[in-house]
């Protein structure tokens, strides 16, 4: 077989096999246009620019978060700019919150495309001062709460022969002074991500985590110690600055579109170079 047949070869035994692969090769336009994101953790920060970024991408996006004014803000900024967005708020860290947020979304835009777990919440306390209570505050919001929502959604995210979903880990799975709980859920959601990527990959759907650095949101700004944490990285890092928000929104939108159909299981660090340094 010449290289010309062999590859006419391969080329019909794709198309056997994954028929969206063409498909995904000569998709023109907005990458996300006719497809629906559910953002959760949306009303401000990274995921805020998510939920934008996406819109502007051509999704439709439902705008979770637990601050109901702050993703009302965000739907309407959506709107304004000629996007399409509902607002879905509600607790994801409970199972009750996550059916909820999910049967919203989809009673208002249709079944869920894309699932981007970005809610999450930062605590500082020493191994010995950690209260076992902010353990299991922290491992509900970051880590169970993506579970639950991915299992709201599976159905859902299966059936769309596209579903993606993005869960938003961070650097700190390395392991940081003085925040077990946050760092060790971190982890545990990259673990989560490889467990889902191999459940649901056989149903086509791809799941892939973002590891940001340090990002300049009020999460950083708000608190002293976490925003000297910040500065000190990034003197040492290889590029010396804190990332934007929507630079990890420009990375969880690849993830999430059919330019990224045959990456799954994966983790992106946008980082500035802080793991690899
Ligand atoms: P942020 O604190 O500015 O925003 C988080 C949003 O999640 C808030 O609007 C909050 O109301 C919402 N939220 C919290 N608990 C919720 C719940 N139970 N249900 C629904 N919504 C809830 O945080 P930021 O910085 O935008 O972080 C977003 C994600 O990125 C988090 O998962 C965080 O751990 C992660 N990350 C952030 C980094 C940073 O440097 N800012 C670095 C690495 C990861």
């Amino acid at each position: 077989m010449d290289a010309g047949s062999r590859e006419e070869h391969a080329t019909k035994q794709d198309r056997g096999r994954v028929p969206q692969v063409e498909e995904t090769r000569k998709r023109s336009g907005p990458r996300l246009e006719g497809r629906v994101a559910l953002v959760t953790g949306a009303g401000r920060g990274i995921g805020r620019a998510i939920a934008l970024r996406l819109a502007e991408d051509g999704a439709a996006v439902a705008v979770n978060d637990i601050a109901a004014h702050h993703a009302a803000a965000v739907r309407e900024a959506i709107a304004s700019a000629g996007g399409r967005a509902v607002d879905v708020p509600g607790d994801i860290s409970m199972i009750e919150g996550c059916q909820s947020v999910t049967r919203a979304a989809a009673a208002a835009l249709g079944p869920v495309d894309i699932l981007v777990n970005n809610a999450g919440i930062e605590h500082r306390a020493r191994v010995r001062d950690h209260r076992a209570e902010d353990w299991e505050r922290v491992l509900r919001v970051n880590l169970q709460g993506p579970f639950l929502m991915a299992q709201a959604a599976a159905d859902m995210l299966a059936a769309s022969g596209r579903g993606a979903i993005v869960n938003i880990a961070s650097a700190a799975i390395m392991g940081f002074f003085g925040q077990p709980a946050y760092d060790a859920s971190k982890g545990g959601l990259l673990t989560l991500t490889r467990s889902l990527a191999t459940e649901l990959g056989r149903e086509g759907v791809r799941v892939n985590a973002v590891c940001p650095g340090f990002i300049e949101t009020d999460m950083v700004q708000g608190d002293p110690e976490i925003r000297q944490l910040g500065e000190r990285q990034v003197r040492i890092q290889p590029l010396r600055r804190m990332g934007l928000p929507h630079e990890v929104a420009n990375a969880v939108a690849w993830l999430a579109s059919d330019e990224a159909s045959y990456v799954t299981g994966a983790s992106l660090f946008v980082d500035g170079g802080w793991s690899r340094r």
